[in-house]
């Protein structure tokens, strides 16, 4: 408890699933924090949930693909907080789509919010960090899927490629200004992401059942399972890592 207090910090995509969970353990952690949505009305209501209990939040709409809402974004971030010291760029879409199925149109969409989004994320932030001095934090949420491809998931683990390869590129580029770029990889999250992918509950949850399966902790992450390697990518402790990604995936990959 109380490992970020008074940290400045900005997660995007934050309004549901594992967005939502690292703002609130955020918060729990006494950071500042500042959710940041394409959809509005889901970063009030966990703004508001957060306050009631006592946390700092302020919700904030933002496309993390369109650079001037960004801009404005952190800019009203920095009034309200006075800096920045931590950005997660969280935000994402996915798609189930195949080799020989997938459309000009899905595979451009999926690298415009997961990619695209992620770089203009990342320079944001950085721009502000370097301007105000005394380094900072950006970590990038990617997915097993951008390193290790299933045929299913074509334009969706492509996009995530993008998005792993600038925590290598960014780390390199910004660590001369005292800011790292880290990374999770989660494995498969029970989220509102997923009833996009299968909208039939029984579908879904027998896809999670064959998923659980095939993972050696048994089970199917939760949000939550995130949370605390993006307490510890904020603090100090995870001050001399840049440029490398922690998976938590139930041991998937192993
Ligand atoms: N759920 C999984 O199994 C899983 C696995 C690996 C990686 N991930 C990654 O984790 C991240 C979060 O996924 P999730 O499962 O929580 O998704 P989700 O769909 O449950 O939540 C995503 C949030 O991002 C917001 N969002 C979407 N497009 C946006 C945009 N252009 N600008 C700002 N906000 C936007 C949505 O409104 C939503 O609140 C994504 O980057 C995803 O690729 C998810």
């Amino acid at each position: 408890m109380n490992r970020l207090t008074s940290i400045s910090t900005v997660v995007t995509g934050a309004g549901k699933g594992i967005g939502e969970a690292i703002a609130r353990r955020y918060a729990l952690e006494g950071a500042l924090v500042a959710i940041a949505d394409i959809d509005l009305a889901s970063a009030v209501a966990l703004r508001d949930e957060i306050v009631a209990q006592g946390g700092t939040a302020i919700a904030v709409e933002m496309d993390v693909t369109d650079r001037g809402a960004v801009r404005a974004g952190l800019a009203a971030v920095r009034d309200r907080f006075g800096r920045l010291d931590v950005m997660v760029n969280n935000a994402g879409i996915s798609m189930s789509t195949g080799v020989f199925d997938t459309t000009a149109e899905q595979w451009m969409r999926h690298q415009r919010v997961n990619g695209l989004g992620t770089l203009i994320g990342m320079q944001e932030a950085a721009e502000v960090m370097i301007e105000q001095g005394g380094g900072g934090k950006i970590i990038n949420v990617s997915s097993i899927s951008g390193r290790r491809n299933n045929a299913d998931w074509v334009a969706y683990a492509a996009s995530k490629a993008s998005g792993s390869s600038l925590i290598a590129s960014g780390a390199r580029a910004l660590a001369p200004h005292g800011i790292t770029v880290t990374g999770i990889a989660p494995g498969i999250v029970e989220t509102p992401l997923w009833r996009g992918v299968y909208e039939d509950d029984a579908a879904r949850e027998a896809r999670f059942a064959a998923y659980a399966a095939q993972i050696p902790l048994g089970r199917t992450s939760a949000a939550d399972d995130l949370a605390g390697a993006a307490v510890f990518l904020a603090t100090p402790d995870s001050g001399y890592m840049t440029g490398q990604t922690i998976t938590i995936d139930g041991g998937i990959t192993a």
